[in-house]
């Protein structure tokens, strides 16, 4: 069976159980302030678990894109050295929100497994929990009970809390789990070992294929347990796994998920599978690798140095340094493999098709940028050998190539071992440790249980229509970061509040109850679906009614911006051309920021055009059209472009402004006209392929107009008030180069007559033509001078001294002849005779020259000269 069609069998199997089908949610997310990437098939859900939404369907399944780098789920280092592990990878999952439970969990897991894929149902393997003393749990009996219908008893384990718990994170919903093991040894090594004593115990072909989670309780921040109100499914299959089982291999890396990778690899490289271990690593690495980072950047994370960003650079960087070492690669060659992935993945997952060109030319600059990283590296790795005296490399200095250039300590050993040289490990930890601690310690925060005030009430959004309303607190908590100290977040019943999103940042403004108390809200965001106001302090009267307003000034500027982001799309589409995609965006009340898909640099002429038409629509003013809950078919219809990045359940929201059409959850102008004026202020790269504008509207333009104008108005009354400030500058211009070259010419006049004088007054003292003179000229003046003197003469000491800008200068030269034989050091000679002035300097032997600020020394200088002559 390809994968393609496992894929698809699981799909429909689970289709036939009245569940339905959805995409894959993005593997990058976006408002989890727990989570970067998507790390498990029930991560897009949380809300539903969680009780902060309500699904269409309580049967869902899907399957999902998954990335496990950091975090609780980090499985990095596993990459390349095993045959099962990765960074991406899919996990088929179906999941019951409050519907079906353990029962028909397990038996249509077993259907599935044993009656359509056919596995033979003696090399199968569960698990379950065995219970928890300290959380009080007992052994999942009601599991147990329903598999032992299914699978003989001695086929059954029992499993602890590591393997056997599922949790989402520290706190949130959690549940005892089954799990589904597989054992595809030959038949002489299940007769040497029993298959059931190699269960989690880490070997390659005994693994686990299947997760079902039974999630029936809420973890609290104080570690305890309580019962959730609904009991909910939550499966994960390990696709590329399955695959494996079903196509008869003995590693994931051998299914047809890889091997297309793994056969370009191959001959890109010229190195071939299966010959070597180390180069099998690095092959794994690199085919894995290369499909994490594509699908972070079809789902728009680019490679960056921070937050989830940094985490794709490094997995990229992983892939090519193994490329490098391993595999000898010293030029890009990690970009070519994106046509690969395109055409194995692109029907399942579309994105990665649409968006092939983008990932290729922004892998490609990672790849030369990271290689040119490493090429510094290679040098001060070399300039760190050279000054180390013994034959280890200290940790420290190991530990900064690490940290600066990204060279991992297994790089540097190897580089370091091929010279003889080894690394002070022990050093290189200790300062790892040190720096971790420091950033743990940065960012070290607090999060408490949520205190409810009012049960099961739902909260609503009413920012679209107004700015101020009347509230009820619902919940709220305490959170204490390092950084901001102690905050409190608050949820109500509604709220007027736009929270952080789609580029534009959270409202900001206050509470005030009956009383007149008042509390600042600093700050909104969204977590799983819910509205979070964040605050200093926590409201006096907790259980009271609330008057919660928008702080209107902030709210209108960002609509402002963020209606001209529209308007700015939709002229690069209609200028630049429809290749034009957005890949971020940040609108706040001072200004807009727009990041796109172009190749080239957007030139002077076009950006005037794009202002241009931005301003025509203003001018219009074309009225707000917003659809509020449509189907995202509909908006498509509607003219609307499809956006991937949205999440099954989404129900989306239409803006339209003329013919600009958008899905769009943030808020606008009510008509164009508000907007006033767009200005871009800047044009520029980010990444390969995605170009930045930035620019302003409203109030800020009138701002910077005004700015503009005050110097304007200065500079024309420098200039005296012309009736043509151009003109009056360009002549300026003209005059003042004419003006240099005139002086260019009289100061090399001056010099051909102090040549002549100078000439003349050359003493012969042992041999040497010696003068030491104070001279009126430029320090360029006076080395042409030396140099002219000295193409005469094989003998010369001359030393000059100068005044300039009030400042002494020693000019020293002497012929290159008779440096050795007299015994005459330019660079001596200046830095000692600079005490006189003092200053000091320095140069060559022939040639050398020294400033001070004592101008009242050059005579004594200049008298002391001659003492070199004795
Ligand atoms: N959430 C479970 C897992 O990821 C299914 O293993």
């Amino acid at each position: 069976m390809k994968s393609q069609d496992i894929r698809a069998e699981f799909l429909n199997f689970y289709k036939s159980k009245k569940h339905s089908i959805v995409p894959s949610a993005p593997m990058v997310l976006k408002d989890d302030p727990t989570l970067m990437f998507t790390n498990s098939g029930m991560a897009p859900f949380k809300e539903f678990f969680l009780g902060n939404a309500t699904p269409k369907n309580t049967r869902i399944t899907d399957s999902q894109k998954c990335l496990r780098v950091s975090g609780k789920h980090n499985d990095l280092e596993e990459v390349g050295y095993d045959t099962y592990h990765h960074t991406m990878f899919e996990m088929l999952g179906n999941w019951s929100f409050g519907d079906y439970f353990k029962k028909e969990a397990i038996d249509w897991a077993w259907e599935l497994l044993t009656e359509v894929f056919k596995i033979p149902k003696d090399i199968l393997y569960v698990t379950v929990f065995e219970g928890d003393k300290k959380d009080g749990t007992k052994l999942d009996k009601e599991a147990y009970d329903y598999w032992k219908k299914i699978i003989p008893e001695d086929r059954i384990l029992t499993g602890n809390k590591k393997d056997n718990f599922w949790e989402m994170g520290e706190q949130g919903p959690c549940g005892p789990c089954s799990e589904i093991h597989v054992d595809i040894r030959s038949k002489e090594e299940k007769a040497k070992i029993d298959g059931k004593t190699l269960i989690n115990e880490d070997h390659p072909q005994v693994v686990e294929i299947w997760n079902l989670v039974f999630m029936q309780y809420n973890r609290k921040a104080n570690g305890s347990l309580e019962d959730l109100p609904n009991k909910h499914i939550d499966t994960g299959m390990g696709f590329e796994r399955l695959c494996m089982v079903l196509q008869n291999v003995q590693s994931n890396y051998d299914t047809d998920v890889f091997t297309p990778l793994i056969r370009e690899i191959e001959t890109i490289t010229g190195v071939d599978y299966n010959k070597n271990n180390e180069n099998d690593i690095a092959i794994r690495v690199i085919a894995d690798h290369v499909r994490a980072v594509a699908f972070a950047i079809a789902d728009g994370q680019l490679p960056s140095n921070t937050g989830a960003g940094y985490v794709i650079r490094r997995i990229l960087r992983r892939a090519i340094r193994y490329g490098f070492t391993f595999l000898n690669q010293k030029e890009p060659f990690i970009y070519k493999l994106t046509e690969t992935l395109s055409h194995q993945m692109g029907d399942a997952f579309p994105e990665i098709k649409k968006q092939n060109s983008l990932i290729h030319n922004v892998i490609r600059e990672e790849e030369a940028s990271f290689l040119r990283t490493l090429d510094q590296g290679l040098l001060l790795l070399d300039k760190v050998i050279e000054d180390t005296k013994e034959k280890t490399i200290s940790g420290v200095k190991a530990f900064e190539l690490y940290d600066t250039y990204g060279f991992p300590l297994d790089l540097t050993q190897l580089i370091a071992r091929e010279k003889g040289y080894s690394i002070n490990e022990e050093e290189f930890n200790e300062s790892m440790k040190a720096q971790k601690e420091r950033s743990r310690a940065a960012s070290a925060s607090e999060t408490g249980d949520w205190v409810t005030l009012i049960e099961d009430e739902t909260e609503e959004f009413v920012g679209y229509d107004t700015l101020s309303v009347d509230v009820k607190l619902t919940r709220y908590r305490k959170v204490t970061t390092k950084k901001v100290g102690e905050l409190y977040q608050l949820v109500f019943n509604m709220t007027p509040f736009y929270p952080e999103g789609g580029g534009q940042v959270g409202d900001k403004g206050y509470l005030e109850d009956a009383h007149g108390d008042v509390v600042y809200i600093l700050d909104t965001k969204k977590e799983n679906n819910v509205i979070i106001h964040f605050a200093k302090n926590l409201p006096k009267h907790l259980n009271e009614m609330f008057k919660a307003v928008v702080n209107d000034e902030f709210r209108n500027l960002s609509a402002s911006n963020h209606t001209a982001t529209h308007l700015l799309h939709q002229a690069l589409r209609t200028i630049l051309g429809t290749h034009v995609e957005q890949k971020g965006s940040l609108v706040n009340p001072k200004y807009l920021r727009f990041d796109f898909s172009h190749f080239s640099k957007v030139d002077a002429d076009q950006l005037q055009e794009i202002e241009e038409f931005v301003n025509a629509r203003i001018r219009e003013n074309l009225a707000l059209v917003e659809k509020r809950n449509i189907p995202m078919q509909q908006a498509i219809d509607d003219g609307a472009m499809a956006l991937f990045g949205e999440k099954y359940g989404d129900s989306v929201r239409a803006i339209r402004f003329g013919q600009s059409i958008e899905l769009c959850g943030g808020t606008h102008v009510q008509q164009t006209g508000d907007i006033w004026y767009f200005k871009i202020k800047s044009e520029g790269a980010v990444a390969a392929g995605i170009r930045r504008i930035e620019a302003i509207t409203n109030v800020a333009v009138g701002d910077y107009f005004e700015s503009i104008e005050k110097d304007f108005v200065q500079v024309k009354q420098l200039l005296k008030n012309p009736k043509d400030i151009a003109k009056s500058v360009t002549s300026l211009q003209e005059e003042n180069t004419a003006l240099k070259k005139q002086i260019e010419q009289l100061l090399k006049d001056k010099a051909k007559n102090l040549s002549g004088e100078i000439k003349s007054q050359l003493q012969e003292i042992n041999g040497v033509q010696f003068l030491a003179a104070k001279v009126d000229l430029d320090p360029n003046g006076i080395k042409n001078l030396a140099f002219e003197i000295g193409k005469e003469h094989k003998n010369l000491f001359l030393l000059f001294g100068a005044e300039n800008n009030g400042k002494a200068i020693l000019t020293c030269y002497v012929s290159k002849e008779i440096v050795e034989s007299k015994n005459l050091n330019a660079g001596t000679i200046v830095r000692e005779l600079g005490k006189h002035i003092q200053g000091g300097g320095g140069g060559q032997a022939f040639f050398a020259t020294a400033g001070g600020k004592n101008p009242a020394g050059i005579s004594k200088a200049l008298e002391s000269a001659k003492d070199y002559l004795d």
